[in-house]
């Protein structure tokens, strides 16, 4: 089968660094047309930054990377230094890029892209708040319908919010965004804390990566043991959850996961619950059936596929 066509939108971040890492490694399932980089853990500048050290290290300058939107479409940016640190990337000691950041704006890549592929072509991943996507469509509606796939990391059920008691992070930094793109009928795959807290880094897992003596190896464990501090204090848990590369590994081996295929609104009139995904799991309303929400996980089968493939790099 060919490799999918896929844009990854995202908000370096450690956790997206590894979802990155692994498209890049994958060569044979993935066609990576693009990275656009948009304002989420950190601001735009280092997102993007962020995104051009990640290809560097995975041995890939040839990858376009994109800048895309500095701030959510009708609010503040709040951000997640707290979790990532100040660089986004906090970990090791991290080189700046050398490979150029591309001129175009990243919501006008995703528009040309769109419009230039054959229709049902091209999935797009976003990582992080939906700001990039909504943009476009609100842009460009006419690239909706050539949507092949859109499979995100976001939102949250069961698992309640991790950003506020009712809210993940993605869809609380953009709401109106997140409204948009569950309302746009583009057929979308759902990884919300439901499955990713189920993908933990544990020790035996983390030690994988250094097993590896490899740069990206290395880099990946450095990341890991500073991300998982934050989530291990606030639940508990014996490792962090690597949640972007969800993303990746539904692409590559999607009967990893299982879900359900729900609708799923966006709150954005209450303060108290602004951002939360309401899910209607248990399918109580006739609201129309919009996303497959995922929420499990082979994770020991994603840990053996993410070790595999870095192992490449
Ligand atoms: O809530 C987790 C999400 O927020 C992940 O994408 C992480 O990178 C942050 O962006
Ligand atoms: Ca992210």
């Amino acid at each position: 089968m060919a490799p999918r066509k896929i844009i990854i939108d995202t908000d370096p971040g450690q956790d997206d660094a590894v979802a990155i890492l692994l498209a890049l490694a994958s060569p044979e399932d993935i066609d990576l047309l693009g990275i656009t980089a948009v304002a989420g853990n950190v601001p735009l500048e280092l997102t993007a930054k962020n995104a051009r050290i990640v290809c560097e290290l995975a041995g890939k300058p040839e990858t376009r990377v994109f800048a895309g939107c500095d701030k959510p479409m009708k609010r503040k940016l709040v951000t997640a230094e707290h979790v990532h640190g100040k660089t986004g990337l906090d970990g090791p000691q991290m080189q700046d890029p050398t490979m150029p950041l591309q001129d175009q704006h990243g919501v006008d890549f995703i528009i040309e892209t769109l419009r230039s592929e054959p229709s049902g072509a091209v999935t797009i991943c976003p990582i992080g708040p939906l700001t990039n996507i909504a943009t476009a469509f609100e842009r460009a509606p006419d690239i909706i319908p050539r949507i092949q796939e859109i499979v995100l990391m976001g939102g949250a059920y069961f698992e309640v919010g991790n950003i506020t008691p009712a809210a993940e992070f993605n869809i609380y930094v953009d709401p109106e965004a997140a409204k948009i793109v569950f309302g746009s009928g583009v057929p979308l795959t759902v990884m919300p804390l439901d499955v990713t807290h189920k993908a933990l880094t544990t020790k035996p897992r983390v030690d994988a990566f250094r097993a590896m003596h490899s740069k990206v190896g290395d880099h990946v464990a450095a990341w890991t043991d500073f991300f998982e501090r934050f989530d291990m204090e606030k639940y508990g848990s014996e490792g962090a959850p690597l949640h972007d590369p969800c993303t990746i590994a539904y692409l590559i081996e999607p009967q990893l996961f299982k879900g359900r295929h729900i609708n799923v609104e966006i709150e954005t009139q209450s303060d108290l619950t602004l951002g939360m995904t309401v899910a209607d799991w248990w399918r109580i309303t006739d609201r129309p059936k919009n996303a497959m929400f995922m929420n499990d996980i082979d994770a020991a089968g994603f840990y053996a596929l993410l070790a595999g493939r870095l192992a490449r790099l």
